[in-house]
């Protein structure tokens, strides 16, 4: 379906597994005998083309375009600033499009859940959801009345001209109407085909597989018969997944979806039988149905099932995943099986000669999952029964996201009481997630059987089942406890939910579950959010002027229809290889022999680049340990590129890497975490140290002293579009041109130069767009393009190297995981006095920037507070990880998070609020930081009090207390976060930037500069700086691309820099040549632009200018301890309140409020963007992206499946964002703050909160009120931080009864 042949490249390749929904499409089928047709969304990357005969399957590109029209879908998205990198677009815009198809004015709710299943690193979703909201029915308000203003109840323009403040970032009345009558219809002949001609079998052959489709039942067994270990695939979210990513070959499959028998949907007496090739979708949407039609008692079963299936992966997902297969899979992770099992569905199976029924129980009987069902055999249909009178039955999942996420562990419950009572007559619990299948607690109900159902029978309940579901060492790879945890609090959330409705069935004998605890039976919803966006607008300004204004990503449109090209999307070039790196597989280890013969082998197979084939520099040193490009004689981490395969095609170049065999002779020590580089003294050097005050003589006086630390695990950039790389040699002179996907082309085009051993005149960096960085496309970036072009150098073909998202996630590394220790001595009253903290930094295997995140976290580390005595010392660790890299927040996320750790450390100590310490010992005057740099603080205390009031911070504690006092299994916790975050590189030289403006005799105007595009939208921001000087329309102005040919030289687009620096220099570049058209201006004031120019042109005026900008005067001396090394300071704040359940520790985002100060916005829509961005990033960092590595170093968190980033569910439900008024910055272009980076540590109020809801827990039930939480704060660490008798129980120290009633 991405295939390149189409040349169809809007739909994004994201992670090939079903889980990022950038390659979303929508398929259309025509039904002859109802004449319905059915539009679906579905994921590409697991479509198999064969499974598509006689379908329609519209792609971006056939929804609208910029040449033919653009639907609403696309400039919706794209004029309500819903893409950044617009990597993700295409997706997005095909899921909301196909919900249209089905729907033109769906509710927010479908809304809502059409976008679960497709990922965005950079929004944040809000300015998504915004552009969703138009097409809903009802109106989405902003809820804000108790505070003041409402969205919908201000009018016209929404600027209220006093205050100046705007909270409109577009204007609806530019849409165009959604016109259902437009839209494409379903193609005739495709529908002339399915009417006229007879259904027959279907067969594909291709290179290496045969794609058979019958289309009768018998002669489906009869193929079964022959072929007994070829699957049957419907869906192929199953079968499509293992043969990709784990190896797994079929010479043969049968796809059955289009037989009957396999699709009916019966009503049968006892229950309903559906066939097993319909789709999850179409199981939900007749379960829904069936629920209104039939009496509450006999749905029991379909509500229960219903449950599950509407967190069960995405839409695109569901649509075309079969209930056989999920069924069949008996993958451990199913959601369905233990639900099914546990309320004694039927399976009908079938085999040549052979039809017969088994309870689905059957298929885990013998604990493995393994048995019952032969080879021959196929599941015909499933019989799901009405639930009787007197039978409950109830569904549980916990996953480390809400939506969209395979669980850690599920459960389906089922009893039966005996007639009017709370006998138990039948009892069925089954587990999922716990170990390798679905496993009932059979010995457990049985034991339980005539048992009333009270507390007492919960307690046995409980230690049965925790002795009966034996669950091995390190299951599945998340802890044990946990699991067992979830496995006895979803029997309690079961016990709770039958007595309520016991209750319901019998007031009078039965109490029922008090009121306390009645909220722990509603799960967490994800609701469409309220959002609102404030900024200062200028009423006054003149309307031609942009700057200030919310205007739309120069490429937002093209995001919108797929146009917008990406590496990836270049056409090929004549004769081009694809390249396959062949990574490590040990942490450490000499290289004793590469064995390439039966890769070379394979088809369609060039050549094996190795260390031996590159012409000149292998190691780059930029400090004392090199950046290495192939491994040469060892291997430092798992994932280190050793060798790299070239062939036609890249499923040949995959195919033949996973033949080079390498042999390997492990080396000591292996070295992957801190307290390991720490025993080993592994660091890089330097470490660094700062000190201000006399620390010791400090500690001496104060009231009290806390020691502690905090680990701070890792991030994964997680871009959208993985690294890509096209090298196209010219041919002669050596030169070559390097598409790549970098912030950094100048040094790509190093680093390739000097491998080559050519000159960097020789190499041309050419880069359009990024679709996402965040910090990872730089040396890393440069080290792939340089294995790139050594192979296009060596084969003198174009080479092109796109890294699959599992290989990106591998061998890329990410945020550097953080240890703080820390020991801080204060006064009663809160005022801290001395702190000394030691951060440790998990560099991994290489230098690349981490002595520089060192710097930076200690440079960042004071945070919002005076601090008067304090010592700070950093190091990192040389490890045997891949090497960690920039990331958003360099450093300042980790470092910052163990300082509000420590002042809440504090707060426990003196019992006093978090707030209130945060308030007695943040900056309050002008002073000087721990460097000796001034600052004056204003802004952070407005943003401070201005986060107090519009968050309504303390009347909303009060109520966050008032509802933690009524309920005892669900918590809220809200918490307030100061920020101030220096802006600066270090040193000017690392600033400087330059630009290029041509002016043509037409008028129009070429711009460029050194900055890269990556979602932050600077191209937009610098088309306005231009179009501000030169004072013509922003349509007149166009950027191409950043190229090292038009730009030497042009520093990293990092640290939040971008606009700052390029826009002086695209200010310069205009003011030369405005310079010099003044003359001419002057003697023709009413003239026209083209006037001027013609004139110009005709004087022999140069219409081709550069600019330039020398940077900031910025330096650090490390030795003293003391520098400049930041210009200015962004301030903001930001309020989080969360609830918690628990039982299960899984969170709700419920609001949010940041204010920020950003100085004066460019571009408000674009730096709201980030902000919100950014803050959803930190919210993944600070609570659930966990990467995990096995006991040998192997990553094995390499995809959306195993690594979740935040999606529309994490998102808070309420998301207020306003920008600081009447701020000034004399030293940056047009007043304005670089923003890319600050608002990700913001995502720590939300942590905080949750360690609010945590705290209230634990003092509820008398726990320790001291206590640590790591980062990421995930639903694991909640759960075991709110202690009880269940975790007691697991732990093995419950021996007292339960009280579950307190
Ligand atoms: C991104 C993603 C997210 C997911 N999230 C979840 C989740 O949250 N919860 C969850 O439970 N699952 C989840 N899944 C798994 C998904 O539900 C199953 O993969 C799916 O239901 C399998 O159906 P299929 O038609 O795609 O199976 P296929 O891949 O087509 O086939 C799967 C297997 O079933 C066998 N089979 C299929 N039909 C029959 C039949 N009629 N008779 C005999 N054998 C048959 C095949 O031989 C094959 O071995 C997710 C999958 C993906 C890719
Ligand atoms: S690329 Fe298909 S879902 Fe990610
Ligand atoms: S805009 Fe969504 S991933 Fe970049």
């Amino acid at each position: 379906m991405t295939a390149f042949s189409v040349r169809l490249t809007g739909t994004k390749y994201g992670c090939g597994g079903g889980g990022c929904g950038a390659c979303t499409v929508m398929i259309s089928t025509y039904e002859p005998t109802s004449k319905k047709i059915r539009h679906y969304s579905a994921n590409a990357c697991l479509l198999p083309i064969c499974s598509l005969y006689g379908a329609a399957v519209t792609t971006v590109e056939g929804v609208g375009s910029t040449k033919t029209r653009i639907h609403p879908v696309q400039e919706r998205l794209a004029k309500c600033h819903g893409s950044q990198c617009g990597f993700c677009s295409p997706g997005m815009v095909m899921s909301i499009y196909t919900l249209l198809r089905n729907n033109p004015e769906p509710t927010s709710e479908q809304m809502i859940a059409a976008l679960a299943g497709n990922l965005c690193r950079c929004t944040g979703y809000r300015p998504i959801l915004d552009a969703c909201k138009t097409f809903c029915k009802e109106s989405v308000c902003c809820q804000r009345k108790a505070n003041g203003k409402c969205c919908l109840d201000q009018e016209g323009d929404l600027i209220d001209k006093e205050e100046k403040i705007s909270t409109r970032l577009f204007s609806t009345d530019e849409f165009q109407p959604l016109d259902p009558t437009q839209e494409l219809i379903f193609p005739p002949e495709l529908m002339r085909m399915a009417e006229n001609q007879p259904k027959r079998t279907l067969v594909f052959c291709g290179e290496r597989m045969t794609w058979i489709s019958p289309v009768s039942l018998d002669e489906l067994l009869d193929l079964k018969a022959a072929h007994p270990k070829a699957p049957l695939v419907v869906g192929n979210t199953s079968v499509g997944p293992e043969m990709k990513f784990r190896g797994v070959f079929h010479p043969i499959v049968i796809a059955p979806a289009r037989i009957l028998d396999l699709n009916v949907v019966t009503h049968m007496d006892d229950g309903l039988t559906l066939g097993a090739a319909c789709s999850l979708s179409l199981v939900k949407d007749i379960l829904t149905n069936a629920i209104s039609e039939f009496p509450e008692e006999k749905t029991k079963v379909f509500c229960a099932v219903l449950q599950q299936l509407r967190t069960l992966g995405g839409e695109q997902i569901r649509n075309v995943a079969s209930l056989g297969g999920n069924i069949i899979s008996r993958k451990s992770t199913s959601d369905l099986n233990p639900v099914l099992a546990a309320s004694n569905c039927v399976l009908n199976l079938a085999s040549k000669g052979r039809k017969r029924q088994i309870p689905l129980s059957d298929i885990f009987a013998d604990g493995v999952g393994n048995n019952t069902i032969t080879s021959e055999e196929i599941l015909v249909s499933v019989h799901i029964p009405h639930s009787r009178k007197g039978e409950y039955v109830s569904a549980f999942r916990q996953a480390p996201r809400r939506e969209n996420a395979l669980p850690i562990t599920n459960a389906g419950m089922r009893v039966l009481f005996e007639d009017g009572t709370d006998i138990i007559k039948d009892l069925s619990i089954f587990y999922g997630g716990a170990i390798s299948t679905t496993i009932c607690a059979k010995q457990t109900c049985w034991t339980l059987i005539g048992r009333h159902w009270n507390e007492q029978m919960l307690d046995e309940a409980c230690r049965l089942l925790l002795q009966e579901i034996a669950l091995p060492g390190s299951a599945s790879g998340e802890k044990v406890d946990y699991k067992k945890t979830l496995i006895v609090s979803f029997f309690y959330r079961f016990f709770l939910e039958v007595l309520q409705s016991l209750k319901k069935m019998d007031p009078c004998h039965y109490p029922g579950v008090p009121m306390e605890y009645r909220s722990v039976l509603q799960d967490f919803q994800t609701k469409m959010p309220q959002s609102i966006q404030i900024y200062q607008a200028n009423p006054s300004q003149s309307p031609q002027d942009p700057v200030g204004r919310p205007i739309m990503h120069q490429s937002g449109i093209m995001h919108a229809t797929g146009e917008a090209v990406y590496v990836d999307d270049l056409p090929s070039v004549d004769g081009e290889l694809f390249l396959a790196v062949v990574t490590s597989s040990r942490a450490h280890a000499k290289i004793v022999s590469i064995d390439t013969s039966e890769a070379l082998q394979g088809p369609g197979v060039f050549d094996i680049i190795t260390a031996h084939d590159v012409p000149a520099t292998n190691e780059f040193y930029y400090s004392d340990d090199p950046e290495i490009i192939f491994a040469r004689n060892k291997v430092i981490c798992v994932g280190q590129i050793v060798c790299a395969v070239v062939a036609d095609s890249d499923v040949h170049a995959k195919q033949a890497a996973a033949k080079v065999k390498i042999e390997y002779e492990v080396l000591e020590p292996v070295i992957l975490t801190i307290e390991e580089a720490i025993k080993h003294n592994s660091f890089f050097e330097p470490k660094r140290k700062l000190e201000q005050g006399n620390v010791d003589q400090a500690f001496e006086t104060v009231d009290n002293i806390i020691e502690g630390e905090i680990h701070i695990g890792g991030q994964e950039h997680f871009y959208m579009e993985t690294q890509s790389v096209l090298a196209v040699p010219k041919g002669e002179d050596k030169e070559m041109d390097v598409y790549v996907s970098t912030q950094h082309p100048a040094i790509i085009q190093e680093m390739v130069a000097a491998s080559l051993g050519v000159p960097a005149n020789r190499i041309m960096c050419h880069v359009k767009r990024v679709g996402g960085a965040f910090g990872g496309k730089l040396l890393k970036t440069g080290l792939l393009a340089s294995v790139a072009a050594v192979a296009a150098n060596k084969t003198s073909r174009a080479v092109r190297l796109i890294l699959s998202r599992g290989d990106d996630m591998l061998i890329t590394g990410g945020r550097h995981p953080f240890i703080g220790k820390y020991k801080v001595g204060f006064m009663n009253d809160g005022r801290i006095r001395a702190v000394d903290t030691k951060y440790y930094i998990n560099a991994g295997c290489t230098p690349d920037e981490s002595i520089l995140v060192a710097e930076v976290s200690l440079l960042k580390m004071d945070n919002a507070y005076k601090i008067p005595n304090l010592r700070c010392w950093a190091c990192a660790c040389k490890t045997n990880l891949p090497s960690n890299a920039a990331f958003r927040g360099f450093g300042f996320p980790q470092s910052a998070l163990v300082t509000e750790t420590w002042i809440t450390g504090v707060a426990d100590k003196t019992g006093l609020s978090p707030e209130k310490i945060r308030e007695i010992n943040m900056y309050k005057e002008n002073a000087q930081t721990h460097f000796k740099q001034k600052l004056d603080p204003q802004n952070l205390i407005r943003c401070w009090n201005e986060c107090m009031e519009k968050s309504a911070y303390y009347s909303r504690k009060t109520a966050v207390i008032e509802f933690n006092k009524q309920n005892y299994w669900k918590k809220k916790g809200i918490a307030i976060v100061p920020m101030k975050f220096p802006f600066g590189l270090g040193t000017r030289y690392l600033s400087q930037a330059a630009a290029l403006v041509h002016i043509y005799t037409d008028g129009s105007v070429l711009l460029t500069h050194g900055g890269i595009e990556m979602g932050q939208g600077i191209h937009t921001k610098m088309i306005q700086v231009a179009s501000r000087e030169l004072n013509i329309p922003m349509s007149r102005i166009h950027f191409c691309e950043t190229s090292t040919r038009t730009v030497p030289n042009a520093c990293a687009s990092v640290g939040s820099a971008g606009t700052d620096v390029n826009g002086m220099a695209v200010k310069d570049a205009c003011q030369t040549l405005l310079k010099r058209l003044q003359p001419i201006i002057n003697k023709n004031p009413k003239g026209t632009w083209n006037d001027w120019i013609k004139e110009a042109f005709e004087q022999s005026v140069s219409l081709s200018a550069t600019g330039y900008f020398r940077g900031y005067d910025e330096n650090m001396d490390w030795e003293k301890g003391e520098g400049q090394p930041f210009t200015y300071f962004l301030y903001g704040a930001a309020c989080s309140e969360v609830e918690i359940n628990c039982l299960t520790g899984d969170h709700k985002n419920l609001r949010t409020d940041i204010v920020m100060d950003i100085g004066c916005s460019i571009n408000p829509a674009v730096d709201i963007g980030q902000i919100e961005g950014a803050f959803v990033q930190g919210i993944g960092l600070y609570t659930m992206e966990e990467l995990k590595y096995s006991p040998e170093g192997v990553l094995c968190t390499r995809g959306p499946d195993q690594y979740k980033i935040p999606a529309v569910c994490d998102i808070p439900e309420q998301f207020s964002v306003s920008l600081l008024s009447s701020s000034q910055n004399p030293y940056a272009i047009y007043a304005s703050k670089g923003i890319g980076e600050a608002g990700l540590f913001l995502g720590c109020s939300v942590f905080f909160a949750l360690r609010d809801a945590v705290t209230s827990v634990r003092n509820e039930r008398g726990l320790k009120n001291t206590f640590s939480l790591n980062s990421p704060l995930t639903a694991e660490q909640i759960r075991a931080s709110c202690a009880d008798d269940f975790t007691e129980m697991v732990i093995g120290i419950g021996e007292r009864c339960l009280s579950v009633f307190g």
